[in-house]
């Protein structure tokens, strides 16, 4: 155990956490009256540095997608974070504040024999809160997590972003939950297709036949990504993207220096035109509004958005539609109501 003195009680402020060194360990410490707290340095989410987040009634906020931790434990108490902070033993001597550079073994909730079996179907993000709290809050009973991707549970928002910018490769995109959160109750996983459920005799059918019994299941399916009503979509060379093997598979087909066409201009549709722009790609987008995003963020915000992209080099065709997507077995155009051809 090694002890370290990192600051003094009198120059920390309640709300604001200070970032410190214990030997090899980036810490926060954070004050509550004459108590401190020390908590791993960085958030668990996406790394954010904690030091630059906010305390506020008993949370601690992150400072980049607010997800909030209480103070006293660390326990995770919003999303996107589903993890607790590592806690530190910390403490006050005189005016000085030591902290050790053990984290402190997490706080595991009582569990009894329990002969339930619950199924959460889905690893996104939204099975994955579900399995995590599940464990965190003693479930004991068989707990069966399915889902049809092969390593599932990771952090889907990454796609558009640094995926399509070429700064991170389809099979690096951070997971959400870390192994140590799952190492805990009888969780069973299981790389599957549900291919049918019923609700009466409360059994799962998988896609090879095999049946699960369960006495509740969480459905956390999430959604699929659509394909306009539109001639030509199914030509070689249309993607939509909502998955790892979709982002490599785009990521296959994109040359820089090439065109790329992106229909649709909201966030994911503009958040993949700035990436693609940013791999080299020649990017154009379709839009049905003069504005992009003027209906979510305003139309002076929108504006703001659509000269940010256009200084990137990224094209605006719009307001209009696509009526039509043409090639011969391959996508070649896309056809726009307003009688272009892109
Ligand atoms: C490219 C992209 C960027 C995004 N960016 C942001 C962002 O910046 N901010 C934000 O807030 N949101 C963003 N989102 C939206 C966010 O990712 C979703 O809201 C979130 O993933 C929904 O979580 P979920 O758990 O409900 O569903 P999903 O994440 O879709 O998970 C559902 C899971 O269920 C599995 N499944 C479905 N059917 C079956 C079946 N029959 N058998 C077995 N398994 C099955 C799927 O394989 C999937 O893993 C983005 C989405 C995408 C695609
Ligand atoms: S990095 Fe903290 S909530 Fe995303």
């Amino acid at each position: 155990m090694t002890e370290y003195a990192v600051a003094r009680l009198a120059d920390l402020d309640e709300h604001t956490p200070l970032r410190v060194e214990a030997g090899n360990e980036e810490l926060i410490i954070v004050r509550q009256g004459d108590q401190v707290r020390a908590f791993q340095g960085n958030c668990p989410h996406a790394g954010a540095p904690l030091d630059e987040g906010r305390v506020c009634g008993g949370l601690l906020i992150c400072p980049w997608h607010k997800a909030a931790f209480a103070v006293d434990e660390g326990a995770v108490c919003e999303p996107p974070a589903l993890t607790d902070l590592r806690r530190y033993k910390a403490w006050v001597k005189g005016d000085q504040v030591w902290v050790d550079d053990r984290p402190l073994p997490r706080a595991r909730p009582p569990r009894h024999s329990d002969a339930r079996c619950f199924v959460v179907l889905g690893a996104g993000a939204a099975g994955s809160a579900a399995v995590v709290t599940l464990l965190r809050h003693g479930f004991n009973g068989r707990l069966v997590w399915i889902d049809q991707e092969r390593q599932p549970a990771y952090d889907r928002t990454a796609l558009s972003k640094f995926v399509l910018a070429g700064q991170m490769a389809p099979d690096e995109v951070p997971m959400l939950l870390e192994p140590d959160d799952l190492r805990i109750g009888q969780l069973e996983r299981r790389h599957a297709k549900v291919r049918s459920l019923n609700a009466q005799k409360r059994q799962l059918l998988l896609a090879d036949g095999q049946r699960i019994d369960y006495d509740a299941c969480l459905l956390a399916t999430g959604a699929k990504a659509q394909r306009p009503d539109i001639p030509g979509r199914d030509l070689p060379g249309v993607f939509t993207l909502r998955s790892r093997a979709d982002a490599a598979q785009l990521l296959d087909a994109v040359e820089p220096g090439k065109p790329v066409v992106i229909v649709g201009d909201s966030f994911i549709g503009l958040e993949a035109a700035s990436a693609l722009s940013e791999y080299g790609a020649k990017v154009h987008v379709i839009g049905r509004h003069e504005v992009p995003l003027a209906k979510q963020l305003g139309e002076r915000i929108g504006r703001a958005i659509r000269a940010l992209h256009a200084r990137k080099g990224i094209t605006f065709h719009g307001p209009t539609q696509v009526t039509a997507i043409e090639g011969d077995g391959q996508v070649e155009a896309v056809m726009l109501g307003s009688g272009e051809r892109v």
